[in-house]
């Protein structure tokens, strides 16, 4: 469920109409509910209940708007970070050190400096060199890192290939066949701490049994990591539960239903767990807010030109993934209509034949589902303003990120004096 409603024939954030937004701020725009990042936070920890007080590591990829970070951390999250960019922006937004996990398979030791030095929860190890590079920094800092060990558990998460990160030839995790000996030299190493062991299969899941298939070898290397004498206190169960993006199709898991399979799954493993959503937090939270610049007639259907672009938004041209399209002030017509953007590339289609609300050249459209991966993924290709975010409370709203012009980006080059 989320806060974008229409009341009296136009589409609200909250309290606030949308056609006001577009009018003071222009577009395209990210617009997002709080209530509806607050209610996601609310509905998962409820779902997580009985598991003795989880750590919720919000995903900071998906959405790193300081804005959405405060809000999240005023309700209790941490953070999953994978970039020493993100431990700052997430300690910056008043995330508590103790609450963030760092991951990715590409940690320099600048960023694991950084984060010994302000601390967090643990380090998610991806590979040997990596525990070593730590191992190097820790003692250096006189420090002791906390880790564990990411697995690739080697199951196929039945999502997007792009977004896969749990089969045997993606670039994440470690082989469990390789898990002993790993733990064995990490427990060997200075100034790291082994507490754990980490999983994450992919993203924009809609089935819990790649899941629990990936929690199920957790549990029995946890059990293995024991007899070997290691003390595993913490599995960090990642991310990767989908969301409704097209009210026609099969709905995910609901949040109660992946708790249940957890709490199942997990019992009597005796560690604290940890979680890292992104998507299922801020994915419905969020609308990118657009206009109509013209309708060309095409052969089959006609162009619905908006002055959104896949800079703006990506995940259509990148994952072919279907987001809801929808007029602000509906007119009461429908139309069939390829809705693209005005980047000079094929790619920059968001829709084929879409059977959608009829709209007319200067017609507000959203994007839905545009919370999560959408401005956290824009880009300045064609030379296109990065697109700005608004923030809605109730009625009360604020621009969280302006626009960035052009005379911004002109202004960023540097011209060598030997030109
Ligand atoms: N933990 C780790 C280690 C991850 O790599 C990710 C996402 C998450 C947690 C959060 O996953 P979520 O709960 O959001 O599914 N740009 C793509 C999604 C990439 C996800 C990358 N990793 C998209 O737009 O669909």
């Amino acid at each position: 469920m989320d806060h974008f409603e229409l009341q009296d024939g136009v589409l609200h954030a909250e309290d606030v109409p949308l056609p006001i937004i577009a009018d003071a701020v222009g577009t395209p725009v990210y617009v997002y509910s709080s209530a509806t990042l607050v209610r996601h936070a609310r509905v998962l920890r409820a779902a997580l209940a009985g598991l003795d007080d989880p750590l919720i590591a919000y995903a900071v990829k998906a959405n790193p708007n300081a804005a959405v970070l405060a809000t999240l951390a005023a309700e209790g999250l941490g953070a999953d970070v994978v970039s020493g960019g993100e431990y700052r922006r997430a300690v910056a937004a008043g995330v508590a050190p103790g609450r963030i996990v760092f991951s990715g398979v590409g940690k320099t030791a600048e960023e694991m400096r950084l984060a010994l030095d302000g601390g967090l929860f643990q380090f998610n190890l991806e590979s040997l060199s990596e525990a070593e590079m730590l191992s190097d920094v820790a003692v250096e800092m006189g420090r002791a890192a906390k880790v564990a060990f990411r697995i690739n558990p080697d199951v196929a998460a039945g999502t997007h290939a792009k977004i896969t990160t749990g089969t045997a030839d993606n670039k994440f995790g470690i082989p469990l066949s390789e898990a002993p000996a790993a733990y064995a030299r990490v427990a060997a190493l200075p100034g790291l701490r082994i507490q754990g062991v980490a999983v994450h299969i992919g993203s924009q899941l809609t089935s819990l049994a790649p899941l629990e298939a990936a929690f199920r070898k957790v549990g029995t290397l946890i059990d293995a990591l024991r007899r070997e004498g290691h003390a595993i206190s913490v599995a960090d169960l990642g991310g990767g539960l989908g969301v409704p993006y097209d009210a026609g199709a099969a709905s995910p898991p609901s949040p109660e239903d992946y708790g249940a399979m957890v709490r199942r799954v997990a019992a009597g493993w005796g560690v604290k767990l940890v979680f890292e959503p992104g998507r299922l937090i801020a994915g419905n939270a969020g609308v990118l807010l657009t206009r109509v610049i013209r309708v060309k007639p095409g052969v089959t259907h006609p162009f619905l030109v908006l002055d959104a672009g896949m800079n703006d938004l990506l995940r259509p041209t990148l994952y072919d993934a279907w987001h809801g399209i929808e007029a602000v002030a509906p007119r009461g017509g429908r139309t069939v209509a390829n809705v693209v953007g005005p980047v000079c590339e094929t790619g920059d289609t968001f829709a084929t034949a879409r059977d959608m609300d009829a709209v007319e050249a200067g017609d507000l459209v959203v994007f839905r589902t545009a919370g999560a991966y959408a401005a956290a993924m824009a880009s300045t290709y064609n030379s296109r303003p990065l697109t700005p975010e608004v923030m809605v409370k109730g009625g009360e709203w604020a621009v969280v990120r302006p626009r960035v012009d052009v005379e911004s980006l002109i202004a960023a080059d540097r011209l060598p004096d030997w030109l």
